[in-house]
């Protein structure tokens, strides 16, 4: 029977790696969300800080991407790239903090 539980995670973070055949534009025409997710996933997890990371399909802005979603915060992370990651990394860890954006 199905249950309702509780997240253990504060902050869940989804980069999407989506890929297209036809040609239009899509988070997965580099590998930059793979790799910000492979290392955030690193450094997270060896601070111990209670932040999940999933790599997804489309997320739907697929023009602005690469992209990457915070929730529940409500943050896109827009035109994401591997050179980005001390800044990403570094907001998430103050939206952590303060349970905001803002
Ligand atoms: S392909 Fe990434 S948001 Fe659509």
């Amino acid at each position: 029977m199905m249950r309702i539980e509780a997240t253990p995670h504060k902050l869940h973070l989804f980069f999407c790696t989506n890929t297209r055949e036809n040609g239009d534009k899509s988070c997965g025409d580099t590998p930059d969300t793979a790799l910000l997710a492979e290392q955030l996933k690193k450094r997270f997890k060896e601070a111990k800080l209670p932040i999940r990371i999933s790599r997804t399909a489309c997320l739907g802005p697929c023009a602005q991407g690469p992209n990457i979603m915070c929730y529940p915060q409500q943050v896109w992370f827009q035109d994401a790239h591997v050179e980005d990651l001390d800044a990403i990394d570094a907001q998430v860890r103050k939206i952590l903090a303060s349970g905001s954006a803002g």
